[in-house]
């Protein structure tokens, strides 16, 4: 079903060292598109050189963004932004192409939703099954049009964005989502009045953490409700992009695996709506310590460390804990197997449109392995401490499938091997490599 690069792997001696995650995704997303959106030149440092990031870069570009990258690696540049509502219709019709990345398409539909021009966002296969009404519809309330080839409402891509004059709303949102927060502040910031949103649960915040550090018209939490003013012109600013907590979560689970192992994370953003797999590592058991937390850019950064060899324990992983761990739950997931007791995953609905349905997708793929799990709803229910084993096993071309079921293998019986590998380039491309210097492997 994906395509021809695969992994085999297998148990380790013990994972050692220390290791620096590469730049929070999220974070890198929201840097490039405030850069391009500031007065004057910004400089970001860190940014993920993956093809999601890179997808927001290469739009922002297209629409007349100036964007140097400094370093060969493409983690330091220099965006000249354009200032609120700068940005240019592009020279040719080809369409913005997202690729897999959902943030790309629900920010920039944000962005676009203020700008008087008609343009197409195109997506993958995978992107273009994912649901786009929760963002398309507060930003038609607030003044865009947005439509979707030969559906009345727009709520799959390829999409067609014609933005101009928005108005500020009030807006309570179904479910917890950063990105269509996000898409909806960025469309603030242009609105004539203010925009507020509101959460069921909260999610990250990275976006309201920017635009409180830039003076862009950020009005902080009241009663669940956020805000932005529009209209508030911000100057360019130095965006250090912390290292990124999804990527350090497949480490540590992957330390908690392994017994003899003692890996050192460091760099890592701890912004509590990403912590929730440090919060549910623990409960669990794992040996895990956080030090040398402080401050940088709007957001706090620490090390995480994690000794293998602890005996876990299922857990309970439900309600408001959900949204600060939701793309971890696949690796943990996989830690569950290795935990005695069972592991329930509840109100995690919103896993089943993510890149892949991973409820679906990881409940049949460690199945092969030999993993008993149920499949709920929302969730899943793993029973721990049954052995598994290798087998031949599919990332369905999601990305955090592929990495979690390379650490599931950590702990399998014989080797195993993870076919459709080449979808980790989304968002961390030398995750392998990474992987192998803590297992002293190839
Ligand atoms: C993200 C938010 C989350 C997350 C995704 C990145 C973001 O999605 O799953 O990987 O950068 O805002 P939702 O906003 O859909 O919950």
């Amino acid at each position: 079903m994906t395509g021809s690069s695969s992994w085999t792997l297998g148990r380790v001696a013990a994972l050692k060292g220390e290791l620096k995650p590469p730049g929070d995704k999220s974070i890198s997303h929201r840097a490039v598109i405030l850069a391009a959106l500031a007065r004057g030149t910004s400089r970001i440092d860190g940014f993920l050189p993956a093809e999601d990031c890179l997808r927001t870069a290469g739009i922002l570009q297209r629409l007349g963004t100036s964007i140097r990258f400094l370093d060969e690696g493409r983690t330091s540049l220099e965006v000249d932004g354009r200032g609120l509502g700068g940005l240019s219709a592009p020279s040719s019709a080809e369409p913005l192409y997202c690729g897999n990345s959902g943030t790309t398409m629900r920010l920039m539909l944000g962005v676009l939703a203020a700008h008087p021009f008609r343009v197409t966002l195109s997506a993958d296969e995978s992107l273009a099954a994912r649901p786009m009404r929760r963002v398309t519809e507060p930003l038609g309330a607030m003044g865009a049009r947005i439509e979707a080839a030969g559906e009345g409402q727009a709520e799959h891509a390829p999409l067609t964005v014609e933005g101009g004059p928005l108005k500020g709303m009030s807006f309570e949102l179904r479910v917890a989502s950063s990105q269509v927060k996000s898409a909806i502040l960025l469309a603030g910031l242009h609105a004539a009045g203010t925009t507020r949103v509101r959460e069921p649960a909260a999610s990250r915040d990275h976006t309201e953490r920017q635009l409180a550090r830039l003076g862009a018209g950020f009005i902080p939490p009241d009663d669940g409700w956020i805000g932005v003013e529009g209209g508030h012109q911000y100057a360019a600013a130095a965006f250090p992009v912390p290292g990124d907590p999804s990527a350090a979560a497949f480490f540590a689970a992957a330390a908690a695996i392994v017994p003899r192992s003692e890996v050192v994370l460091t760099g890592v953003c701890l912004n509590p709506g990403r912590t929730g797999f440090i919060t549910a590592m623990d409960r669990m058991g794992v040996r895990l310590t956080v030090a040398n937390q402080r401050e940088e850019g709007g957001e706090t950064v620490g090390d995480i460390i994690v000794k293998g060899g602890a005996d876990l324990k299922g857990i309970r992983i439900a309600g408001d804990l959900v949204p600060r761990l939701i793309d971890e739950l696949p690796v943990l997931a996989a830690l569950a197997c290795q935990a005695e007791g069972v592991t329930v995953i509840r109100d995690a609905g919103e896993l089943r449109v993510k890149e892949s349905d991973r409820i679906a997708v990881m409940a049949a793929e460690l199945g092969k392995m030999g993993a008993k799990i149920g499949v709920l709803p929302d969730g899943m229910a793993i029973e721990g401490g049954v052995p598994i084993h290798g087998a031949e096993v599919d990332s369905h071309g999601d990305h955090r499938v592929a990495m979690a079921l390379a650490i599931a293998a950590l702990g399998a019986q014989g080797p195993t091997t993870v076919t459709g590998t080449e979808c980790v380039a989304t968002s961390y491309p030398g995750f392998k490599a990474d992987l192998d210097s803590l297992s002293g492997g190839r």
